[in-house]
């Protein structure tokens, strides 16, 4: 038996001189030859790290990135899609593999350099953030290969961005560059190509700095608020914020503020 490709590199980054980036893991989508393209091996690889380190206290944020200049992701497989039926499709149940990755509680940060396309753009809209590059480029083309977005594009674009433009996009395949994509509110912020990885690693390592249940019930609320009616998104808010009040840390960030120190945060 051959041993199984490496297609996903879990790395504790560094930023410059400064060192390790304290509570942050950065996930790399290594198959750079093929703009990284979501084979369904990568998939398996990316979603198994993702839970691995979503299952460690010491991970308070992760990065996913792609390897190389020139994509972040083009998309699912192309060729490894191209004589699935419906019944192999469904069979495959594929898209489990995205649900899981909806289900990681730990705050993911994207950082886009070049293409995010297809599945890479729907990727990407899968994580909480997105660290764009100037020359980062937005889509989802699957209408020019016969087929339509499968991992979320009509959903979550639409709510990214408003159905006029997610239509506009979707029905034509047009991309979009970061500029446009700051614009409308799909990403976080744009910066320089050659900054890409360090500007989301400085913007995780604020957010892992965080009291982790804070940040982990904070998420849970936020995304909340693409499933819920107001009023039921109100009260599951609510309910997360009382549950703060039985952790030590909301004890402590309270205290050092009224004794004008910083907190020291012990995640329980
Ligand atoms: N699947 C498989 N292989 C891909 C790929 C994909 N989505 N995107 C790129 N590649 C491969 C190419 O086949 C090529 O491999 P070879 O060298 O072996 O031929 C390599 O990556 C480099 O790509 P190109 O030579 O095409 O590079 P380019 O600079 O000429 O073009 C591009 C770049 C415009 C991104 C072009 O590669 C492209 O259009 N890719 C496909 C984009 C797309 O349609 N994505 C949607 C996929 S469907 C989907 O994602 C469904 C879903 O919702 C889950």
């Amino acid at each position: 038996m051959t041993a199984q490709a490496r297609l996903i590199r879990v790395e504790s980054p560094a930023i410059g001189p400064a060192g390790a980036v304290e509570g942050v893991a950065l996930v790399v989508l290594d198959r750079p030859d093929k703009l990284n393209a979501l084979s369904a091996a990568l998939m398996e690889q990316l979603v198994d790290a993702l839970e691995a380190l979503d299952r460690d206290p010491a991970c308070r944020c992760i990065v996913l990135t792609g390897a190389g200049e020139r994509a972040f992701a083009a998309g699912a497989d192309i060729k490894e899609m191209a004589d699935a039926t419906p019944v192999s499709l469904s069979r495959g149940n594929s898209f489990a593999r995205w649900e899981r990755i909806g289900r990681v509680r730990t705050p993911i940060v994207a950082a886009v350099r070049g293409y995010a396309l297809g599945g890479g753009c729907e990727l990407a809209m899968t994580a909480d953030m997105i660290v764009a590059s100037e020359d980062a480029v937005f889509g989802q083309p699957e209408i020019s290969i016969g087929v339509m977005p499968g991992a979320g594009g009509t959903q979550r674009l639409t709510r990214a961005i408003g159905k006029a433009r997610a239509m506009e996009m979707i029905l034509t395949g047009r991309r979009m560059d970061a500029r446009e994509a700051e614009a409308v509110g799909l990403v976080t912020t744009v910066v320089p190509a050659e900054a890409t990885i360090d500007a989301a690693l400085e913007l995780a390592s604020r957010v892992a700095a965080m009291p982790p249940l804070a940040v982990m019930a904070a998420k849970e609320a936020v995304l909340r608020a693409f499933e819920l009616p107001l009023s039921s998104g109100l009260e599951f808010e609510r309910r997360n914020f009382y549950l703060l009040f039985a952790s030590d840390d909301q004890k402590e960030g309270m205290a050092a503020f009224v004794e004008k120190r910083p907190p020291g945060w012990t995640g329980s």
